[in-house]
């Protein structure tokens, strides 16, 4: 592809333009790493989650909630653990370990898209079976990850990026490619590579506006169709027959699912923001 933009940095440069990449957040280590180990996952997962008041108090809302629909009351961490899984419940310490810092070096917009994306991808992948909806989850929750680096290297140019994107028919990745020389799915694939994510999940990232550009269309296009269907501003079309003809799954009525979507997001989304 022509690169007609003079100002479009090489990666080398971008390497060294956004190296203040943050650390995975602490908690977030830890808990991908006892979930490695099935013997002691669930145990060492609930130590990590009980010192963490915000992690307990909103996995036990959450678990209580419409969300999981499970019919008796839970009370405790362990047996919230039992019940959801330890995928489950390493994605909710994610959703919580990452909020300060979305919230912080992007915005809280950021942090409630990633939320409905990652709920959105979730569902998506449980309905037409082309990934674990657990990894799902992950996905759909980190796809937007590279707007932090863009928003902390310039948060005032950041915030006129993202007005000119709303104005006319122009893209937002186009825009940002203007301003910085590069976008969030670059640099979202940067960070998940510094984090040593699964290259699932890189690919992704990167992808996830152009789906059909990965080695993984159709996973790619499970997270593409997400982010799509819990836009505020509906895009036109909201999901592009070009991309839906070459998946491997067909959503029939995309306007149903996403209200679907849309409202177990929501009810997500309240449980994980609620005051402790
Ligand atoms: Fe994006
Ligand atoms: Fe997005």
């Amino acid at each position: 592809m022509m690169n007609n933009n003079p100002n479009k940095l090489d990666p080398q440069q971008i390497v060294a333009e956004f190296k203040d990449i943050p650390p995975m957040p602490n908690v977030m280590v830890k808990a991908l790493s006892v979930i490695k180990n099935p013997a002691t996952g669930i145990a060492e997962l609930a130590k990590l989650m009980q010192v963490d008041q915000a992690i307990s108090t909103k996995t036990l809302s959450l678990v209580n909630s419409a969300f999981y629909g499970f019919r008796q009351q839970i009370t405790s961490i362990n047996k919230a653990l039992v019940v959801l899984g330890m995928m489950k419940a390493k994605n909710i310490i994610m959703s919580l370990a990452l909020k300060q810092m979305m919230t912080a070096q992007g915005s809280r917009e950021l942090w409630e898209h990633s939320i409905k994306c990652a709920v959105a991808a979730e569902i998506l992948a449980k309905e037409y079976k082309v990934i674990n909806p657990d990894d799902a989850f992950v996905i759909g929750f980190l796809h937007d990850i590279g707007k932090m680096l863009l928003n902390s290297k310039n948060p005032l140019k950041y915030s006129k990026v993202r007005y000119l994107a709303t104005q006319g028919n122009v893209k937002l990745i186009d825009v940002e490619d203007a301003q910085f020389g590069t976008n969030h799915c670059v640099l979202g694939a940067l960070i998940s590579k510094k984090w040593q994510l699964p290259v699932i999940l890189t690919n992704c990232i990167r992808y996830h506006h152009e789906p059909l550009q990965s080695s993984l269309p159709t996973v790619c296009g499970i997270v593409y169709c997400a982010d799509r269907m819990v836009q505020q501003n509906i895009p036109t079309p909201l999901l592009d027959p070009k991309i839906m003809n070459k998946m491997e799954f067909t959503i029939n009525d995309p306007v149903a699912v996403r209200e679907t979507i849309l409202t177990k997001a929501g009810i997500f989304l309240k449980e994980m923001s609620s005051p402790n």
